[in-house]
């Protein structure tokens, strides 16, 4: 394959940015610019986007956005917004935006007039929402539904659980909420045990209603509704969010409890649907609204705003600096949040199963890196884990820390603790730690020059490591629906200027097929297939130690 290699005029002006001496040094930024802080912080309302401990400059800035321009950020952004069949190996638009529009908006999929869908829809949600939460609609046996159960993976389980998590745990539930995506039975046994079968609503959430994993457990799950409250009970319990219709009827799900959205709607940017309802369901319809109204708020920042000032763009070209430039091909997710304790598992098929490409649009390989590996974990949690490699290891891994200003629960003190732990780890990853400070520091403590000169060396912390602070008021539905779209628009702007695909999905398909041909190997007597040895000598393997 023909390696296409994007090296415009920008693209080289920030390549030989790069290459200065001591172009990755971040301390001395601030000591030449003592307004560097104020420079490199964007407000937008409350939220607010500190990059400047990084090492770009305000030349590496400049020559970013021009990047932005030559790479046509504007021309892509037009065509998202217009409703242009941006992922264009499956030629459809990628117009989640009309999700969270005004039902006027008149946003556009190709011809169809995709705010007043989604608003429609959005109504047929709401009446039913507010259907559960009134106890209108009850179980089977007249009991009220005190939880609902998401069946569903990837884009329908990993958003939704997300949100719902996050909203509940700052505004208190409606409806407990609970998420059966693995096709391992230990879920599916915990949740069962968990749950009242009178009580539960549950959702079986599939784009394509034809998932393995999801289509497995909702028959299980049926099953389980059915064996302890007969068949008939099965309709009063069920309802389904899809795009295909035709297998939810066949599936035996009532036209009245389907939910439906189109395939403008990628499934890790669903959540803004009807497969958002277990967040709405737990949450609350006013919270989800406000995510979405967040959302809309994010859009039009991103739709209307310069791309000096424009948080999507400027985390996109952030990430682009550390990751084509610096080479750095990780990204640690830091919430100093415990409500979004699931946000790192939501980027990560944002973000990687968005950009994990390798071949550009028009079907060279990319000559470059695109997405890096993300992981994350809450702080302060995080600290007594993985930190120590951001610190100190042989890597260097920027960080995105994310924080509200004001908790919603009544221990401020813990709050001012979590604070000072999100703004040290950020200030210690710049600053580090000499090894003259620590011998000094070592020798005010009254250490031994021995013992100084064998542990002095490991106490020294390089510094100069990159980081992005968000800091916001609270963390309500809006403030989510505002962090949620900009991650969405920072991922879509990298996959712009990389020229991928970012809505696309096809590197989860060899391993489904490969999957469904295993299976029937898998039982007893069943002859084995052609593999390569290693697997033909582990699926052997395998069936010996089941006997
Ligand atoms: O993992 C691949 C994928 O297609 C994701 O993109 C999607 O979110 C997930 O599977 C679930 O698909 P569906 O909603 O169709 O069951």
């Amino acid at each position: 394959m023909q390696t296409q290699t994007v090296i415009g005029e920008a693209w080289q002006r920030v390549a030989a940015l790069a290459a200065r001496p001591g172009a990755d040094a971040i301390r001395p930024l601030f000591a030449a610019d003592p307004d560097r802080a104020r420079r490199c912080t964007i407000v937008l309302d409350d939220l607010t986007l500190d990059f400047s401990k990084t090492s770009i400059d305000g030349e590496a800035l400049v020559a970013l956005l021009d990047l932005a321009h030559e790479a046509g950020v504007e021309g892509f952004r037009r065509r998202l917004f217009a409703g242009e069949a941006v992922n264009v190996t499956e030629g459809r638009a990628a117009m989640h935006m009309a999700l969270r529009s005004r039902a006027d908006a008149g946003m556009h999929a190709g011809s169809e007039d995709a705010s007043a869908v989604a608003a429609a829809e959005r109504e047929k949600m709401r009446a039913f929402v507010a259907r559960i939460h009134d106890g209108t609609l009850r179980g089977a046996t007249g009991e009220r539904f005190d939880a609902v159960l998401n069946i569903g993976i990837g884009g329908s389980d990993l958003g939704p659980r997300m949100a719902s998590e996050a909203l509940t745990l700052a505004h208190g539930a409606k409806l407990r909420a609970r998420f059966l995506s693995n096709v391992d039975g230990t879920d599916f046994a915990a949740l069962t045990r968990e749950l009242n079968p009178a009580r539960t609503l549950v959702l079986v959430a599939s784009k394509t209603f034809t998932t393995l994993e999801t289509m497995t457990n909702a028959r299980a799950v049926r099953a389980w509704v059915a064996g302890a409250l007969g068949e008939a009970a099965v309709g009063a319990h069920f309802a389904a969010l899809s795009t295909n219709l035709g297998a939810v009827a066949a599936f035996g799900i009532t036209p009245d409890r389907v939910f439906g959205f189109r395939d403008w709607v990628g499934g890790r940017y669903s959540l803004w649907s009807s497969i958002g309802m277990s967040i709405a369901l737990a949450a609350g319809w006013e919270a989800f609204q406000a995510m979405l109204d967040g959302g809309r708020a994010m859009d039009q920042h991103f739709r209307d705003t310069d791309f000096a000032d424009n948080l999507p763009v400027l985390l996109a070209l952030i990430s682009l600096w550390h990751i084509n430039v610096m080479g750095f091909n990780n990204h640690c997710m830091l919430a100093y949040d415990a409500r979004l304790r699931r946000f790192p598992a939501y980027l990560q098929q944002l973000e990687m199963e968005s950009n994990g490409k390798s071949v550009t649009l028009d079907g060279h390989a990319v000559g470059h890196a695109t997405c890096p590996v993300l992981f994350g974990e809450p702080g302060t949690d995080a600290q007594h884990s993985f930190m120590q490699l951001v610190h100190q290891g042989t890597q260097v891994i920027p960080v995105d820390f994310l924080l509200a200003a004001v908790p919603d629960h009544d221990r401020p003190e813990a709050h001012l603790i979590l604070a000072a732990n999100a703004f040290a780890q950020a200030e210690a990853l710049l600053r580090g730690k000499t090894e003259a400070e620590v011998r000094a520091e070592m020798a005010a403590a009254g250490a031994a020059q021995a013992a100084i000169d064998a542990v002095a060396p490991h106490r020294v912390f390089s510094g100069n490591r990159p980081s992005t602070t968000i800091l916001f008021r609270r963390l309500d539905g809006f403030t989510l629906g505002r962090l949620i779209a900009l991650y969405e628009h920072k991922v879509a702007v990298l996959g712009a200027i990389w020229g991928i695909n970012s809505f696309d999905q096809w590197g989860v398909e060899l391993g489904k097929v490969l999957a469904g041909g295993i299976l029937p190997e898998l039982q007893p007597g069943a002859a084995p297939g052609a593999h390569d040895g290693s697997t033909a000598a582990l699926i052997a393997r395998f069936k010996a130690l089941r006997g």
